[in-house]
């Protein structure tokens, strides 16, 4: 019988910022590969090791381990420039990295960062709100088959070719369409990118040949995901969302496996809520305790730094995010920003029209008059550092009874065992659920 490696899949939850980099990174250490498979540098993990705080954006989490293979698959889009100044920051401290690009992954240009905020700006009410990192544009030439793949960047005439078919689409629409001043110059950009593909090409190959063939080795994958369960381009809260797919399924698109290659499947959960970026959220507290959970939390965006919108765990959608993806466990963030709450609310329903509905709703119309249903729940004290670590390393019988009431309350509801509990920043800072 062939041998297999076991993979499993991390996903945000909620709307992103659920604290994936952390459990990433500290899942990380039983796996042999660390593969992103969508977004692009929209995306921004914070992982803090031995006090050193880590910003990536299009590096996986994985990179801070460095023996492990640390993978960009073909569904990810690159923004060259951000990537070699990410590698850069790791070279600087000697670091000889074990990474792999997708031939197969689409190349950010900047006249696509530039159409990214042009266009949200012209949608108004209907933007996404978007990070501006030229996501969007990228994956939508992808999509209309004029994209440019990092195998074409690496192929002067295949380049030339596709490169000034996109720059005169893109350098059109931005000055004729959306009124836009472009001073970009074409050779300059070309000879740039030109740059970037010497720089890469050691690293370029086929990512979806070598995991299957890892696997058949025995090797264990993990794929971490960007972005979160509502942002999905087609089960998210359209058209307020990112331009990828970010639930469980987009790991066989974005990198070349069979769904059949998949085991497990780690939702991560915020023990509250947070959103950057437009459109209707109905736990989001704008008032005094938004500010409290933002401030307490540091919730302001890694790759924006724009302050994030705060609120309430919301199980209708937190259920229909367990539906879409099928969860194997849930692992449960943050949960020490809400020490010292008396109570905590939790959604369990929305009201609307008069009735009371259980299923997050397409219809952004219905959403935004939807009203939560919120059962409160008793909190906990607020805790020394020292106590919260005396937890950590107590395990799951050390948590204070009401947090235990909080978290089964949660895994009850979503039908969906709760797996890991991280109480701090640390690397350390997890509970395993025994
Ligand atoms: P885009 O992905 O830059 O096109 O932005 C589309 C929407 O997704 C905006 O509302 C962004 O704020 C949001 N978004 C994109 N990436 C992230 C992320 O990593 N965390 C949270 N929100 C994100």
């Amino acid at each position: 019988m062939n041998k297999s490696g076991k993979t499993i899949v991390i996903i945000g939850a909620q709307w992103g910022d659920e604290g994936k980099g952390k459990i990433t990174d500290y899942l990380a250490t039983a796996y042999d590969y660390v593969v992103r498979y969508q977004g692009g540098n929209n995306a921004g993990h914070t992982v803090v090791v031995d006090g050193e705080v880590h910003k990536l954006h299009l590096l996986p989490s994985g990179v801070l381990y460095p023996q492990k293979r640390i993978v960009i698959g073909n569904g990810v889009v690159i923004d060259p420039a951000v990537l070699i100044d990410e590698m850069k920051q790791f070279e600087k401290k000697g670091r000889k990295l074990n990474l792999l690009i997708s031939e197969r992954a689409h190349v950010i240009f900047p006249f696509q960062v530039m159409l990214d905020k042009a266009i949200d700006a012209f949608k108004g009410k209907l933007g996404a709100g978007t990070t501006g990192r030229g996501i969007g544009p990228c994956y939508s030439d992808k999509a209309d088959r004029s994209g440019i793949r990092m195998i074409d960047l690496l192929n002067p005439r295949t380049f030339k070719e596709k490169f000034e078919l996109l720059f005169s689409k893109k350098t059109l629409a931005l000055t004729q369409l959306y009124k836009q001043q472009c001073d970009l110059d074409k050779g300059t950009v070309m000879r740039q990118y030109q740059g970037y593909a010497r720089k890469l090409k050691p690293y370029v190959g086929d990512v979806s040949l070598e995991l299957n063939q890892a696997l058949g080795r025995g090797k264990n994958i993990m794929f971490e995901g960007a972005q979160g369960v509502m942002l999905d381009l087609d089960h998210g809260a359209y058209p307020h969302t990112t331009s990828s797919n970010t639930i469980a399924g987009s790991v066989c698109t974005g990198a070349g496996i069979g769904p059949t290659r998949i085991n497990e499947i780690l939702g991560v959960v915020k023990a509250y809520l947070s959103r950057v970026g437009a459109g209707p959220l109905p736990t989001e507290d704008t008032g005094a305790i938004g500010n409290y959970l933002r401030e307490r939390g540091k919730e302001y965006g890694t790759t924006t730094g724009r302050p994030r919108r705060c609120g309430w765990v919301d199980l209708v959608q937190l259920r229909y995010a367990c539906r879409i993806n099928g969860f194997t466990s849930l692992a449960i963030t943050k949960i020490d920003v809400l020490d010292g709450l008396k109570t905590i609310p939790i959604a369990v329903g929305y009201r609307y029209k008069g009735g009371v509905i259980n299923e997050f709703p397409t219809d952004l119309g219905v959403v935004e008059q939807c009203k939560p249903v919120y059962k409160e729940l008793k909190g906990w004290p607020d805790y020394t550092p020292g106590q919260l670590s005396a937890m950590v390393h107590g395990g799951y019988p050390s948590l204070p009874k009401t947090m235990k009431e909080y978290l089964k309350f949660i895994a009850d509801a979503t039908q969906t065992p709760i797996s890991l509990i991280s109480l701090g920043q640390e690397r350390e800072a997890v509970i395993e659920v025994l």
